[in-house]
C-alpha cells in the first residue's frame, strides 16, 4: 500500500560518518533537522565529531557563519554507534556507508525492519542505483538515489533519482529535502550507475588516465592543461587525490559489474594505487605526495615511487 507522505521530514539519519557522511549529517544539522549520525566505527565517529568542530570553527572564524548557528547545529546533531534507535525514529536516511553493494543492501534490510512505514531510505552511493537496494526492503516506493558532491557542505548539486518502483512522492519529498538542504537538486528521468556528473567526470579521468600510461604527459601537465586550457577549478587527478582513488576504483568495478564492458574496468594505474594504498590525501600518497601541513608535492614521474 503507498504511504502517504504529507509528513515532514524533522529527524535525519545519516548512516556512515566518514568523508560524505559526516558532511551530510552536519548540512542537514546546519539547516535545522534533528540529525543523528551514525557509523559502525567509534573511531569514525569520534573522528568526524573533531573534524565538524574544526571545519565549522573555521567558518565562524573566516565570517561565514555564525557561532549562534554553529552552536545550535551541534545541539541539534549527534554521534551513535547504536542504529535502531536513531533508525526507530527518523522520517529521511541518508546511507553514505562503504560503497559495496552487499554492505549496503545489508544497512537498506536493517533499516526496513526499524524505520517508520513513511521514511525515505535513500543512498548517496556514487554508483551503485538504488533499485539494487529496494529489493532488500519491503518499501520499495520509498528507496531512492540522493547524490551529494564532495565536500558535501559546499557542493550545490545532489542528483536525485529513483528506480522503477520508486513512487513520485518519495521523489518530491527527496527534492524538497535537496532544497530546504540549500542545494540545487538535480533530478535524472532514470537510472544510469554514475548519474549524470560522474559519467561526465569519468569520460575526462579515462581520457587523463589514458594520457600518463600512454606516457604522453606528467600528471602534473595534464592536470595543469584541464585548469588553464578548460577553466576546471582542479585537475583530474588532483580531485582523484581529494576524493580517494578508492572510491573511483570501486565505482569502476561497481560499474564494470552491471556493464560487463571491460572499458569499465579501472585502469592499471588505479589498480596499482589502490594495492599499494596510496588512495590520495586521506593516505598522504596519491598522484601526489601531501606533507604534514597538506601540502601538495610532485611525485618522479619514472621508477618505484610512480603513481
Ligand atoms: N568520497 C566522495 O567523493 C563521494 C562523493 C559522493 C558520494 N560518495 C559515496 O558516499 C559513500 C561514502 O563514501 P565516503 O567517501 O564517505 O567513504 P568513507 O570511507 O570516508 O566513509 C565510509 C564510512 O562508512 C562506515 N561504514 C562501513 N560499513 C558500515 C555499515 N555497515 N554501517 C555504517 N557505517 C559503515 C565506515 O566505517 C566509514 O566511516 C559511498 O557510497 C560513496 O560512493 C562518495
Amino acid at each position: 500500500m503507498a504511504v502517504p507522505t504529507t509528513d515532514p521530514v524533522r529527524r535525519i539519519l545519516v548512516v556512515g560518518s566518514g568523508t560524505m557522511g559526516s558532511q551530510i549529517a552536519a548540512l542537514c544539522a546546519l539547516a535545522g533537522y534533528v540529525v543523528t549520525a551514525f557509523d559502525v566505527e567509534q573511531d569514525a565517529l569520534d573522528r568526524a565529531a573533531g573534524r565538524l568542530r574544526d571545519l565549522l570553527a573555521r567558518d565562524v572564524a573566516k565570517g561565514r557563519r555564525q557561532q549562534s548557528d554553529v552552536d545550535a547545529a551541534l545541539g541539534r546533531l549527534a554521534f551513535s554507534a547504536e542504529l535502531d534507535p536513531a533508525a526507530s525514529t527518523a522520517d529521511f536516511v541518508i546511507e553514505a556507508a562503504a560503497e559495496k553493494l552487499d554492505v549496503k543492501r545489508d544497512i537498506f534490510a536493517r533499516l526496513d525492519a526499524t524505520a517508520p512505514a513513511h521514511a525515505v531510505l535513500a543512498t548517496n552511493s556514487s554508483a551503485i542505483v538504488s533499485s539494487q537496494l529496494a529489493g532488500a526492503t519491503a518499501r520499495p516506493d520509498r528507496v531512492c538515489n540522493m547524490h551529494f558532491f564532495n565536500p558535501a557542505l559546499v557542493m550545490r548539486c545532489v542528483e536525485v533519482v529513483g528506480g522503477p518502483q520508486t513512487s513520485p512522492d518519495t521523489i518530491a519529498t527527496t527534492v524538497g529535502l535537496a532544497r530546504a538542504l540549500g542545494k540545487e537538486p538535480v533530478l535524472l528521468a532514470k537510472e544510469i550507475p554514475g548519474f549524470v556528473a560522474n559519467r561526465i567526470l569519468n569520460a575526462v579521468r579515462d581520457e587523463a588516465l589514458f594520457l600518463l600510461e600512454e606516457g604522453v604527459a606528467s600528471v602534473e601537465a595534464i592536470d595543469t592543461a584541464c585548469r588553464t586550457a578548460l577553466g576546471y577549478p582542479m585537475g583530474p587527478f588532483e580531485l582523484m587525490d581529494l576524493t580517494g582513488i578508492d572510491i573511483g576504483y570501486h565505482a569502476k568495478l561497481a560499474r564494470h559489474a552491471v556493464s560487463g564492458d571491460p572499458r569499465d574496468l579501472p585502469s592499471r594505474t588505479l589498480t596499482r594505487l589502490v594495492e599499494r594504498g596510496e588512495l590520495g590525501r586521506k593516505t598522504g600518497t596519491g598522484f601526489y605526495r601531501y606533507d604534514e601541513e597538506g601540502r601538495r608535492h610532485t611525485r618522479p614521474a619514472h621508477g618505484t615511487d610512480a603513481p
